[in-house]
């Protein structure tokens, strides 16, 4: 099958398409043929530094998020699944390939009516998003502000803290990237290229920080007492720092979605939300997989909305 190998750390043009043996499904597994494989700026940062929460040795094939069809099961698992559109998570290596063997306890049967793309845009953006916003018990009339909100994770969160009620501030790099957060339905959205961005805001109860650095501290100096600052990464290459009188401001640190027993139940939820239209992931950006280098440099240069998907 063809591939996307990944053999050693460094720029977008580590990533080379090649030949790969074929997956055999083992016990309990099922077989995909892939249609489409996503990326996440995580697995960016994963190939740039071998930093992050994937296995690290290589060479690899990387990608943890793909869609398609079941082709063939192994031993133990029901013959009938075959045929199947599914979406799941590989594991965190194999996903940029035409084909992978993964538990078949790890499948998503896709709703009927639900792109394969759009539900392998929301197989992690999805799941995050939603576990994010429920961490943040978002209350009706609250001002939520969503970092990096043209993004996979950030579009969603605005869409769902706008299904909460909140009054919601998209924040994000660039006048086309402005113009983005608006159309996903923010009530006001500002450019945090520009100097004193956050000036323009006043103050708000729920901060999504999915940038951090400057970013992130900007946006911490604005919460109000009772506020949550809810911290899931660091695209700015650095965590936010926070300041030693969170507790004297009564401002939350929330870090973390739970455990992998409610991933599954965060995923199920966005695919049945998409299904009925309340969630709209933007698919931004496609790609051939052999262009997966391609994909990987428009990400990581900022040149992205929404979802970037390799098309296998
Ligand atoms: N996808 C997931 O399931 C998942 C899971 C856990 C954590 N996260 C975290 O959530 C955040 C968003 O992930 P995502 O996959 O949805 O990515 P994304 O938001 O689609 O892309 C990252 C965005 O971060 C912003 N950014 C700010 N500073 C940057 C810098 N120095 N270099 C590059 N980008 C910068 C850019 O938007 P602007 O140009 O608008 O600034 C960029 O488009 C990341 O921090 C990621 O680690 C994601």
């Amino acid at each position: 099958m063809r591939a996307v190998w990944l053999k050693e750390f460094g720029g977008p043009r580590v990533l080379f398409a090649g030949d790969a043996p074929d997956p055999v499904p083992g016990v309990g597994q099922a077989l995909v043929e892939v249609v489409f494989a996503g990326i996440t700026f995580v697995e960016t940062q994963f190939r740039a530094s071998g930093q992050g929460p994937f296995a690290a040795e290589l060479p690899m094939i990387p990608g943890n998020g793909v869609g398609g069809v079941v082709s063939a099961v192994g031993p133990g698992v029901d013959s009938e699944i075959v045929g199947m559109r599914v979406v799941t998570g590989t594991g965190g290596s194999g996903g940029y390939a035409q084909r992978v063997a993964v538990d078949a306890a790890t499948l998503f049967e896709v709703p009927d009516g639900l792109g394969l793309d759009v539900a392998v845009a929301l197989l992690a953006d999805g799941r995050t998003a939603t576990g994010l916003a429920r961490a943040a018990s978002i209350q009706p009339g609250e001002r939520v502000l969503v970092e990096a909100a043209a993004g996979g994770v950030g579009g969603l969160l605005v869409q769902l803290a706008q299904a909460a009620g909140a009054e919601v501030i998209g924040v994000a790099g660039g006048a086309r990237k402005v113009e983005h957060v608006l159309e996903l339905g923010a009530d006001f959205a500002v450019d945090y290229s520009e100097p004193e961005w956050a000036e323009r805001i006043g103050a708000v109860d729920v901060v999504f920080d999915g940038v951090g650095g400057d970013v992130g501290a900007a946006a911490f100096g604005l919460l109000r007492s009772g506020g949550r600052m809810v911290m899931f990464g660091l695209a700015s290459g650095t965590w936010t720092t926070i300041p030693d009188d969170v507790a004297e401001r009564e401002v939350t640190v929330v870090r973390g979605i739970g455990s992998p027993a409610l991933f599954r139940e965060f995923t199920t939820s966005a695919l049945a939300d998409a299904a009925e239209g309340r969630l709209r992931p933007v698919i931004g950006q496609r790609f051939a997989l052999e262009q997966a280098a391609d994909a990987h440099a428009a990400i990581e240069s900022r040149e992205t909305v929404g979802k970037t998907l390799l098309e296998v």
